[in-house]
């Protein structure tokens, strides 16, 4: 598929989604966000694919927000349509894909870029990183999911106070808050995202999919985060997968999964 906002790369088991409007420090405009959700659901579709790594383009910013020039003149209607597509299409489309997502931010992560993080399974950072959620500053919340995932992922009090204050942190007061998983210098943070990508699609995927959902199941009000885990352990037995992994653990040998 032809995309103009966004650039797609496979290279062996891992796609690199690279968001590419660097003059717009790669700002989230509805086309770019409906260009991200084919991808991830082309990519997802690709049995291929084991691992998925989004970033930015250019050095400054992963993703510097949602595009204000686009929201400013909308309606009380308007606004409340925006924030529930762009959760259903991309950001709850991300965090429940089956296919790892990692978020390589490799600079500005604010506002609906960093919501766009906090939807991937886990975050590592560049040491220029700076991640905030400014949206009060422009007299507006987070709509992107930001309110739910960063109290989940750091807390509710230090959440609440990035908020509030609408400030940035840098990537090393993200790394003890727990948000990110990893600093390292901009020229390495793709080659350790690969890495990591690689070492994940060594492993089951089908069983990493479940592990996905049940994850997830915890942090969701309608489903029972224990419950989906017994269902989802029972259903890995079921699996090709779990017959390969454990076959060659007895016949001590590396397992090849599909
Ligand atoms: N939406 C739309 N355009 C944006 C944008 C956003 N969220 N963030 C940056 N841009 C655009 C700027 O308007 C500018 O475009 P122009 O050259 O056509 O005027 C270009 O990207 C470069 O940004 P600029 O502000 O000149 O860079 P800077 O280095 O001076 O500042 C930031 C960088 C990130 C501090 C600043 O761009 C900023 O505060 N952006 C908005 C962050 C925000 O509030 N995000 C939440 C949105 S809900």
């Amino acid at each position: 598929m032809k995309y103009i906002n966004i650039l797609v790369q496979n290279e062996a088991k891992i796609a690199t989604i690279t968001i590419n409007r660097p003059n717009k420090l790669n700002a989230l405009n509805r086309d770019t966000i409906q260009e991200l959700h084919n991808a991830f659901r082309e990519l997802d579709e690709d049995k291929n694919i084991k691992a998925i790594i989004i970033t930015g383009s250019g050095e400054k910013a992963f993703v510097a927000g949602a595009d204000i020039a686009e929201f400013s003149n909308f309606s009380e209607k308007e606004g409340g349509e925006l924030a529930k597509e762009g959760q259903e299409r991309l950001f709850d489309f991300v965090e429940n894909l089956a296919t790892p997502v990692i978020a390589a931010v490799n600079g500005f992560a604010l506002g609906g870029g960093l919501e766009l993080a906090m939807a991937c399974h886990f975050r590592i950072a560049s040491d220029n990183a700076k991640m905030g959620l400014p949206e009060v500053s422009l007299g507006v919340i987070p709509g992107y999911g930001g309110t739910q995932r960063l109290p989940q992922l750091i807390g509710k009090g230090r959440a609440n106070e990035m908020i509030m204050s609408a400030r940035m942190i840098d990537a090393q007061k993200a790394l003890a808050y727990g948000l990110v998983n990893e600093v390292v210098a901009q020229q390495e943070l793709l080659p350790l995202c690969k890495k990591m990508a690689s070492s994940i699609s060594n492993n089951s995927s089908v069983a990493i999919s479940y592990a996905i959902k049940a994850v997830n199941a915890g942090f969701s009000s309608s489903v029972d985060g224990y419950v989906e885990e017994i269902k989802a352990f029972g259903a890995c037995f079921g699996t090709k997968d779990f017959k390969e992994g454990t076959t060659a653990f007895l016949e001590k040998r590396k397992a090849n999964f599909e």
